[in-house]
């Protein structure tokens, strides 16, 4: 099937590459010249393992390319997905920002040839849909067009094992033409069994809005009862582990830290709650994931602080890991982001280390950061150690010669990497959250 993906970014380039390698012939557009530019010459403008070999395979082979040209693309396409970015409003009051999808949905009237399915894959408020099918009257009164709502489930890091072996494909259609289109398009995951949900394009819209919600009150919840963990000498991993296996409840998304980041969780909560209460209702058990979060990280300065002495002035502290999960270099907010200054502010020294976040970390950070080649270069002549981000190289680190070369053995992992108890024994001051 002929398909156009609008929007190279995260999810646009993850599902136009992953539909290309399913069959279909992928056109991907975006408006910014350069990245198509280096998109055509195969330079990846984010990584994302295994994404990089995927593109350059299917581009070979003829089923992807790249194009700023919408006019091109759009008369043959079968279906069009808008993949564009829905950033939270610049206003600062937690309102997705539209503008992208909406004018994505303009231009796209003015091209369309023939029955054609657009398909919302951004995540947007409820009702987006319906304005964009609006929109597309508006701009073009003779289309012949559906519009569709499919959200996306892809997590950073592991983007394409989850395209290619999702829990479900969500879909949220009226016309039963427009559904087929669908279902054509994701048929290579009918051989491996996914379970394929058709519903109403609100329900769909709102899926992936309550999905993320959900998920970040796990965090949030298991976060606090860490928090509890550690004023009542109790092992928060024992007691994830315990409570995972009732089915009811489940082991993912039980590990404390820092507090969740990413460009999804945190903009997805504010923009949720914007929505529920325009129809006059609340989410109070959102609002408290979002509130549980920010305290997170302000708890984890404390943490460092208190093992510091009460002060981090003067004191140089080496960081491992910066993006907000491992295997990205994606910075958006990150805790990182929010403790690394307040730490700084503070009069601490900070030598930094991260495997592919360094070069992204410097336009979220304050300049006087020193970033070093390794882990082990971070820790040369620290006062603490903080394990931020749990990238699999920080996981068999060689202590004994952290330990040397560290100026006092204090070790605050953020992540509960380390074995508390072979910490102490191997000399460490160490600390977890949610386990001593
Ligand atoms: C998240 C969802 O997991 C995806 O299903 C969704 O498609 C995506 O948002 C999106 O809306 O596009 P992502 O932000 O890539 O994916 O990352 P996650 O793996 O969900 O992690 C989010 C944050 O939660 C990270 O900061 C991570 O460190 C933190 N986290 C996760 C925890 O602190 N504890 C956990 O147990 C799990």
């Amino acid at each position: 099937m002929k398909i156009t993906m609008i929007g190279t970014g995260y999810v646009g380039l993850v599902t136009g590459t992953c539909l290309a390698e399913f069959g279909h012939k992928i056109t991907c557009v975006d408006k910014i010249e350069e990245k198509i530019d280096a998109l055509k010459q195969g330079k990846i403008p984010i990584y994302e393992p295994g994404l990089d070999a995927l593109v350059n395979k299917n581009v070979a082979d003829g089923r992807l390319r790249f194009t700023t040209n919408l006019e091109e693309s759009v008369p043959s396409a079968e279906a069009i997905f808008i993949a564009v970015g829905t950033p939270t409003s610049r206003r600062g009051d937690g309102y997705a920002d539209l503008t992208y999808i909406y004018a994505a949905a303009k231009e796209v009237a003015q091209y369309l040839d023939g029955y054609t399915v657009i398909i919302d894959k951004s995540t947007v408020p409820v009702g987006t849909a319906r304005q964009v099918s609006r929109i597309i009257k508006d701009n073009n009164p003779t289309a012949d067009f559906d519009v569709a709502s499919n959200p996306e489930f892809l997590r950073e890091g592991a983007a394409i094992s989850d395209f290619m072996r999702p829990d479900r494909v969500v879909i949220g259609v009226e016309s039963p033409k427009a559904e087929k289109v669908i279902k054509d398009i994701y048929k290579p995951l009918y051989l491996l069994d996914t379970p394929l949900i058709s519903t109403t394009i609100e329900t769909a819209e709102l899926t992936k809005y309550a999905a993320n919600a959900f998920l970040a009150i796990k965090i949030s919840f298991i976060n606090e009862i860490a928090n509890v963990c550690e004023k009542v000498n109790a092992d928060v991993s024992d007691l994830a582990k315990a409570i995972g296996m009732d089915g009811r409840i489940g082991s993912k998304f039980l590990h404390p830290g820092p507090g969740y980041g990413g460009s999804c969780f945190p903009k997805d909560t504010l923009a949720l709650m914007r929505i529920v209460q325009e129809h006059g209702e609340s989410l109070r058990t959102v609002e408290a994931a979002v509130e549980v979060n920010a305290a997170q990280k302000a708890r984890m300065v404390k943490k460092i602080r208190d093992m510091l002495g009460g002060s981090e002035a003067g004191k140089t502290i080496g960081v491992l890991g910066l993006t907000f999960k491992p295997e990205t270099d994606d910075m958006r907010e990150s805790p990182a982001a929010t403790i690394l200054p307040a730490l700084l502010e503070k009069g601490a020294k900070i030598r930094a280390h991260d495997p592919k976040g360094m070069e992204e970390a410097k336009s979220y950070l304050p300049a006087d950061i020193e970033y070093v080649q390794n882990s082990y270069e971070a820790c040369e002549g620290a006062d603490a150690v903080v394990l931020l981000t749990e990238w699999n190289q920080y996981r068999a680190l060689d202590l004994k010669r952290i330990k040397e070369l560290m100026k006092s053995p204090i070790f605050i992992d953020l992540r509960n990497v380390y074995d508390p108890k072979n910490m102490k024994q191997l000399g460490f001051r160490y600390t977890g959250v949610g386990r001593m």
